[in-house]
């Protein structure tokens, strides 16, 4: 299974993916995180990684030559791909934990990151997991990749809500957007205080046909590893996430 994390910018959706993705661990099964977002660069540490991954950007030899290249979109050679075809220093272990990251913006003036949709779009197609694999993909905040077709190939949009008008409001665009694509969309709460404020929007949610299949607390554990860029840790967003991921398998 392929699930994309999707949401507004700062909803959690990278505390999710590493959070999901330590509970799939803990239940033995093969988990390939994919980072799909070209701005931030710190994915690596919640999950205790001390380098990032060379992103896979590289292995097609950078932004330049695959912009030349865009016209043919076989921009990985195999047709299909698995996670023991990809050399070690892009596709990164860790306890039973794989990272890859597709690329970063690292310049100015560098150009647009189209190269980087395409270069995601064709491996996320071409990727196929073991039958005790899952990957779960780190989107970029936003609705774009939408729009840039990188969802095509992606069994499970997962949408993270937090409690704010603007999640709300993209949370129905990203519906839409997904709806369109013949994909099913599940919500998660996230950042959640109160039983008053779940309630809240998960009833503004199924007004807009969305269903909820987790509600993860504002857990302390959770902003102070993301302020000190650490691993997540086990707490109550962790066992939270674990039933979000019985609700998805
Ligand atoms: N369950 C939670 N409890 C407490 N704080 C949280 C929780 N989830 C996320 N946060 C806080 O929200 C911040 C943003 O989370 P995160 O980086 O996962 O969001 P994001 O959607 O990936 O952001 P971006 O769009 O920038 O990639 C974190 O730095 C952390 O402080
Ligand atoms: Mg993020």
């Amino acid at each position: 299974m392929k699930i994309s994390v999707c949401g507004k910018g700062g909803s959690g959706k990278s505390a999710l993916t590493s959070l999901l993705a330590n509970q799939a661990v803990s239940r033995g099964l093969g988990v390939l995180v994919v980072d799909s977002d070209e701005s931030n660069s710190g994915l690596f540490k919640m999950f205790g990684f001390e380098k990032p991954p060379v992103p896979l950007m590289e292995l097609v030899g950078g932004k330049k030559k695959l912009k030349q290249k865009m016209s043919h979109p076989n921009v990985l050679a195999e047709s299909h791909l698995s996670t023991k075809d990809i050399p070690s220093q892009y596709l990164i272990r860790r306890n039973g934990l794989m990272l890859i990251s597709i690329g970063k913006i690292l310049q100015a003036l560098e150009g647009c990151a189209c190269p980087m949709g395409v270069l995601n779009q064709e491996f996320l197609k071409k990727l196929r997991l073991g039958e005790n694999e899952i990957a779960i993909i780190d989107m970029e905040a936003g609705v774009e990749h939408f729009g840039r077709g990188i969802d095509e190939s992606i069994d499970r949009v997962l949408l993270v809500v937090e409690p704010s008008f603007e999640s709300l409001t993209m949370a129905e665009k990203i519906k839409e957007l997904a709806s369109g694509m013949n994909k099913s969309v599940s919500a998660v709460l996230n950042k959640v205080g109160s039983e008053k404020i779940a309630k809240k929007l998960e009833g503004k949610l199924k007004t807009k046909d969305i269903e909820v299949i987790g509600i993860v607390p504002n857990d302390p554990m959770v902003f102070e590893a993301c302020l000190e860029g650490r691993t997540l840790g086990e707490g109550e967003a962790f066992h939270a996430a674990g039933k979000v991921l019985d609700a998805l398998l």
